[in-house]
């Protein structure tokens, strides 16, 4: 690997008001080399990206390409430079197919100025044969793969673009364990062809697998950039948050009284099979399935936002026939927090108005008063910790993590008998996973029942009280968490 390199950024500053997100930080990247940026949630990591990728053109500091000072006007400069930037939200286009998305804004046209299909469906024949991804149809919709392969797209399409630079900001956080496999195997690839990645991730197992070199961030500052050799991740863990953490909660004891709140007949469609289960009055049953398992469908089921042909759902003991409405839900006891959670939240409006949406209609008065609905807000915020806490900030200035935090707190403030969460610590960094995984068992200790789906086995290893395992769309387990570890998960799948 040559040691030069290719990027340097000294003494970066950038403010948005009185926050200062980045605080005289320094980065290099090298030829060939995966460099990974870990941090809290707003540390800063994808704020010096955006800054890199010309996102923002307002800022202190140096940047040097190839040792020389560079200023970027556009994200279109900085692919012009060859530095691209696979950005936390997906911005692939499920309608178009999967040669069109790999060559999104530079489609390949013959010498008479129109599309040239059949060279376009070749090359991205030929580009994904190359990263071993050759199961995909390049000519079938995006949107008809699973969200990890769309994902997975959006990575193939810079390093088909031939970016030297590419920037990966939290690319594995809705891929299943097979889908990683594969991608860390494109980065060999691309490490072979000497192109740069950065490497931003909660996961710290697969940062230290990844990369060559880690750089730390703590509150917008730059702790520490180690080779990844020399470190492991509780030494990260530490550098990351600044002191020890115990992040492994105590020992679930069960309050569950065999009162049944949420009860699942049979239920079948065509991604999941006869599947039922039960949900008691302080209890957290926790759903595991790798992605594509038809668990995440499964929880949509319950909410009407995906179909199912036959069984039944009891709430409290109240047959419930879902309708496509989170209003109907909670009347009837049931609350649901999707996955994708940034979807349901409203980028523009103030972090208390996105706590306080869903139950406007509790707060009376027809327009509800913002003193109001602040102090309806307030102790769930406080309650996952959202930074900065300003309640006013609107959701769209917070961090990727911290976003997620309000999407989860909304349903604290007003709980429901039974709350459904999909990834509940997707995007967040270990300190904020273990403090939401707590939230969840307090609410489980205060009575109430609890269902987390996940593909993630720390998450529900820590926080269920009964595992049900799902592969293929069937129940292929069932066991008290006591029984279980890691190993034992994995193998059910
Ligand atoms: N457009 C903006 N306006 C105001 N504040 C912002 C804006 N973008 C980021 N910030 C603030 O800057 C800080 C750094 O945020 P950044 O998004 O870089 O964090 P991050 O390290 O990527 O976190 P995460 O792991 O949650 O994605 C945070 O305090 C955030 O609230
Ligand atoms: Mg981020």
């Amino acid at each position: 690997m040559n040691a030069t390199p290719i990027l340097q950024l000294r003494k970066i500053s950038k403010r948005f008001g009185n926050i200062q997100a980045l605080d005289h930080v320094d980065f290099d990247l090298r030829e060939g080399e995966t460099h990974a940026l870990v941090g809290e949630n707003g540390a800063g990591k994808s704020t010096l990206m955006r800054i890199l990728s010309g996102v923002y053109t307002e800022y202190d500091g140096e940047f040097l390409l190839d040792g020389k000072p560079v200023h970027l006007h556009s994200p279109h400069d900085a692919l012009d430079l060859g530095i691209a930037m696979i950005h936390q939200e997906l911005s692939v286009m499920p309608e178009l197919s999967v040669a069109e998305n790999l060559f999104l804004g530079r489609q390949l046209v013959t010498r008479w100025g129109t599309i040239d299909w059949k060279k376009m469906y070749n090359t991205a024949e030929q580009e994904l044969a190359r990263l071993g991804f050759e199961h995909l149809d390049v000519r079938q919709p995006l949107g008809k793969y699973a969200l990890g392969t769309q994902q997975v797209v959006e990575v193939l399409r810079t390093i088909v673009s031939g970016a030297r630079v590419i920037i990966m900001d939290e690319p594995t956080s809705a891929l299943s364990p097979a889908e990683v496999e594969r991608l860390i195997h494109v980065i060999d690839k691309l490490r072979e062809d000497k192109r740069s990645i950065i490497y931003i991730s909660h996961f710290l197992e697969e940062v230290v697998r990844v990369a060559d070199r880690i750089t730390v961030l703590r509150d917008g500052q730059k702790v520490a950039t180690l080779d990844a050799a020399e470190t492991n991740t509780s030494h990260l863990v530490s550098l990351i948050l600044g002191r020890e953490v115990n992040a492994t909660l105590p020992p679930a004891v069960t309050s569950a009284d065999g009162h049944i709140l949420l009860e699942v007949n049979n239920l079948t469609s065509d991604v999941f099979n006869d599947v039922s289960f039960k949900v008691n009055k302080g209890e957290v049953l926790g759903i595991y399935g790798a992605i594509g398992a038809g668990h995440f469908d499964l929880a949509r089921a319950l909410f009407g936002m995906y179909r199912f042909d036959s069984g039944n759902i009891t709430v409290d003991g109240h047959r419930f026939k879902p309708r496509h409405s989170a209003r109907y839900a909670i009347q009837h006891g049931l609350a649901y927090a999707i996955e994708s959670r940034r979807k349901s939240l409203l980028m523009d409006e103030a972090i208390y108005r996105n706590v306080t949406l869903p139950h406007l209609n509790r707060i009376g008065s027809l327009i509800p008063r913002q003193s109001q609905e602040l102090k309806l807000a307030a102790p769930a915020i406080q309650m996952v910790n959202v930074q900065p806490p300003d309640p006013l900030n609107p959701v769209g200035t917070l961090s990727g993590g911290n976003q997620q935090k309000v999407a989860i707190a909304r349903w604290l403030t007003f709980p429901p008998k039974v709350l459904v969460m999909s990834e509940p610590t997707r995007g967040m960094d270990v300190g904020a996973k273990s403090e939401v995984l707590s939230i969840l068992r307090k609410f489980r200790n205060d009575g109430y029942g609890v269902l987390v789906v996940s593909s993630e086995p720390e998450t529900i290893l820590t926080v269920s009280d009964r595992v049900i395992v799902m592969s293929h769309g069937r129940v292929v387990g069932h066991m008290e968490n006591k029984d279980l570890n890691k190993d034992v998960l994995m193998r059910l799948l």
